[in-house]
């Protein structure tokens, strides 16, 4: 992979908010707080938050109490042992 400096600290940034983003949102469930990841697109989304148009906005976390029946649609979640290898990728046990 090639890459200068200016797009590593890019790539560097986005991870860490990735990071922060992924911290966050795991211990809102350990409290029972559920979340929500946007993009933002456009520039509504600047000025939903007030900032500059140099700045630059990565993602929208939302964080609230799910009401009670909120999601209608049956949400499916594939069973660990489809996703889960061991040592190397596709080894399943
Ligand atoms: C980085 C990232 C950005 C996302 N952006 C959007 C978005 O702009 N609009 C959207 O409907 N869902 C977006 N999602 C997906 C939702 O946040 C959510 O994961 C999806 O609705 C599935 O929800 P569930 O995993 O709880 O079933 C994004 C997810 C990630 C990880």
């Amino acid at each position: 992979m090639c890459s200068d400096s200016r797009e590593i600290a890019l790539e560097d940034g986005l991870l860490c908010v990735a990071m922060a983003v992924m911290n966050s949102l795991l211990e809102a469930e350990a409290r029972g707080i559920s979340s929500c990841i946007l993009t933002p697109r456009g520039k509504d989304s600047l000025k939903i938050l007030r900032l500059q148009k140099e700045d630059k906005l990565v993602l929208f976390v939302g964080f609230g109490y799910e009401e009670k029946d909120a999601f209608q649609v049956k949400r499916y979640r594939a069973p660990l042992n489809e996703l889960v290898s061991y040592e190397w990728y596709g080894r399943k046990q």
